[in-house]
């Protein structure tokens, strides 16, 4: 069997002074719907996403936290990449740029690039942004930086100078002989303009930062941010090493179109002289804009994936952040937008149908799916449509439209809805004629499904994960060759899974007001730093432990003391429908018997529980989760890098009631 064709892709990587937010949450979570999609076409798939861990914000952020910059980075490298996982995202590699590899391979490339004579040491004096971490060219003292708004400081100092300006001519070379190189075209010609007006020598080290990666017998000069950052691309696939892993060049490397300008003038160029391959292509995207203006945390104006994951699924949330705008384009977000969409595409649309497919297929053949008759021609339409539809949807996603991918595919539904309100199988009788209509109708429309639930799976896995199963089809729809999906292929004569409610219809107002508080929650957490590795009533477990560093100064005994533990015996657990995470439980803490909902239902057997003794917080404002009021907290370690919460508990037999000090 000849090897398959290898497809390597990458996000930026992120910055670690702060948490993820949607902006952030879009760029990965498209990487990982490519991800998805190329598997299911045959590839072999590395993604990569990680963290860039080095800076003077860095320095900082962590000095607020009293704790050290390798403590500090470690916790929020945890916090992000948990959330990927939350979101459904798994990244093949997640490359830290305090990596051991990484350190190496950016001092490998510094050494080729010297060697080649690429690298000069000289003075700077310039404009330098510290939030964005750049010299802003061209700008006096007592500007401020163009992209954040924010004063910038002038800053003198000995550097090593990358010789930019040697690279004119052959980027222009290289952008001619690879017109696919810069996407969406739109971009293109702002990095023509500025690499045709001349490329001044790029510093890429700095002497007044010490959190970064040393140059090696250069000492106190560290790697200047993007040198840093981009080679993380390269270290994450084998470093110096990279032949023998075989994934460079990067195919794709995503980006918002902020950080356009390093990716294809200076990435290329670092590689260049370094004489190493350069990738095949950026992808700049726009922005996700929350009224109007970029987000930011300076700004307050964050939306965070969390608390929307956490009330409508990961899968929605992925399915409105590819839906609601054109990729390459900015789109403005807003809940409104999320909440109907999730009602009218998810629960009336994909939802209604899966499950009033599989309702009608349990009513009249006992749950085993039909064999199709004789077809009339409104069959047969349907199924040439639905075969159109994959060959346009399999275009678009090759063309990262997924906007149009989606819109395609959901026309696909509304004409199986539209198909079931004409053809009425529920108004059938029993005579061996309507039998064999009903079996051709529901057959039809399952065939149909079946289809979209393949096409859908790389924006909505853990749902047609749910939809597959349901439909009893063999395997995984994971493993479904998208090349030879056809009309056709249903296996009939299977039983149906078992039925799940996948998106529960939501009350629009009640929705919002739930995702907005716990988004204030996660933002002004009520419960101290100290109490971080609680498995929050959010269900948050690992993420929002991980994510104490930002908010943890010293606090002194009195603050701690503000905060009630006690030992509880949980009485009774149970799950909570539509909501994966939750376990809502009755815990005896003493003086009463509380109701507190825990986000371990992925981790504990509710059975298991009972008579349990666990540490309880009992003092916090009650809040209600999915519309269940959670009273407490119980407290948990959060472990592994996805956040396994872990109860705490007593070696000793303890008095149920008795308080934690
Ligand atoms: N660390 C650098 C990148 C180094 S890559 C070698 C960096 N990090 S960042 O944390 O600021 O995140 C950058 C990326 O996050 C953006 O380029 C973009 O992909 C994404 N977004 C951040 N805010 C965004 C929006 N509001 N909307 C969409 N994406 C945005 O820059």
């Amino acid at each position: 069997m000849p090897a398959k064709p290898k497809f390597y892709l990458t996000t930026p990587i992120y910055y670690t002074n702060g948490l993820p937010h949607i902006g952030h949450t879009y760029t990965t979570v498209v990487a990982d719907v490519i991800r998805r999609y190329k598997r299911m076409r045959g590839y072999e798939v590395v993604m990569t996403t990680g963290t860039d861990e080095h800076g003077v914000n860095v320095e900082r952020a962590a000095k607020n936290a009293g704790i050290p910059e390798s403590e500090f980075v470690a916790k929020m490298a945890d916090a992000w990449r948990a959330l990927w996982l939350e979101l459904g995202i798994s990244a093949d590699e997640f490359v830290r740029t305090t990596d051991l590899q990484h350190v190496r391979t950016v001092q490998w490339l510094f050494k080729l690039c010297r060697e080649n004579g690429y690298v000069y040491k000289g003075h700077y004096t310039g404009q330098y942004c510290i939030y964005d971490n750049a010299f802003v060219n061209d700008a006096k003292p007592g500007d401020n930086c163009p992209d954040c708004g924010r004063p910038t400081e002038t800053l003198t100092e000995e550097n090593y100078f990358f010789k930019l300006s040697a690279f004119q001519k052959p980027l222009l070379d290289f952008y001619k002989k690879n017109p696919d190189f810069i996407q969406p075209e739109s971009r293109k010609n702002e990095i023509l303009t500025f690499v045709e007006g001349g490329l001044k020598d790029l510093s890429i080290t700095r002497t007044t930062i010490r959190w970064g990666i040393p140059v090696p017998g250069e000492e106190p000069h560290v790697f200047y941010v993007w040198f840093d950052a981009l080679t993380a691309y390269l270290s994450a696939v084998g470093g110096p090493d990279y032949e023998k892993r075989g994934m460079w060049p990067a195919d794709l490397h995503l980006v918002g179109k902020d950080i356009i300008r390093f990716h294809t003038v200076y990435w290329p160029a670092f590689l260049m002289a370094a004489m190493l391959p350069i990738p095949k292509q950026v992808w700049a995207h726009g922005w996700f804009l929350m009224d109007a203006s970029k987000m930011s945390k300076s700004k307050g104006n964050v939306v965070l994936p969390r608390p929307i994951a956490n009330m409508l699924g990961m899968d929605a949330l992925r399915y409105f952040l590819l839906r609601e705008v054109v990729f390459g384009q900015d789109g403005n977000f807003s809940y409104d937008a999320l909440v109907t969409r999730y009602n009218s595409d998810l629960a009336n649309g994909l939802g209604n149908l899966a499950s009033r497919t599989a309702a009608m297929i349990e009513k009249n053949f006992g749950g085993i799916i039909p064999k199709t008759g004789k077809l009339q021609p409104q069959d047969e339409t349907l199924a040439r449509e639905t075969q159109t539809a994959i060959g346009n949807v399999l275009d678009y996603f090759e063309k990262l439209n997924f906007a149009r991918a989606l819109e395609s595919l959901w026309s696909v539904i509304a004409t199986a809805d539209k198909y079931l309100t004409t053809e009425k199988p529920w108004s059938l009788g029993d005579s061996e004629l309507d039998l064999q209509r009903k079996a051709t109708v529901l057959a039809t429309t399952a065939e149909l499904l079946r289809i979209v639930t393949v096409l859908a799976h790389p924006v909505l896995p853990d749902s047609t994960a749910k939809i597959w199963k349901l439909l009893g089809q063999p395997g995984s729809v994971s493993a479904v060759e998208l090349d030879g999906l056809r009309w056709g292929q249903l296996a009939a004569g299977v039983p149906l899974g078992k039925p799940h409610t996948l998106f529960p219809r939501l009350e629009k107002s009640e929705a919002i007001e739930r995702i907005e508080s716990m988004a204030n929650e996660e933002l002004n957490p009520t419960a101290p730093p100290t109490a971080a590795p609680a498995v929050a009533p959010g269900a948050t477990t690992g993420a929002a432990a991980a994510a104490a560093p930002a908010a943890s100064e010293k606090i002194a005994i009195e603050d701690f003391a503000k905060v009630e533990m006690r030992v509880g015996q949980i009485k009774t657990a149970e799950r909570i429908v539509g909501a994966d995470k939750l376990l809502k439980l009755t815990v005896d803490i003493g003086t009463e018997i509380r109701q507190i909902c825990a986000g371990i239902a992925q981790f504990y057997e509710p059975d298991s529980l009972i008579g349990r003794k666990v540490a309880v917080v009992t003092n916090l404002a009650p809040r209600k989760l999915r519309g269940v009021e959670s009273n407490g907290m119980i407290v948990a370690a959060s472990v592994g890098p996805e956040g396994r919460p872990v109860l705490a508990g007593f070696l000793e037999d303890v008095e149920v009631g008795a308080r934690l000090k």
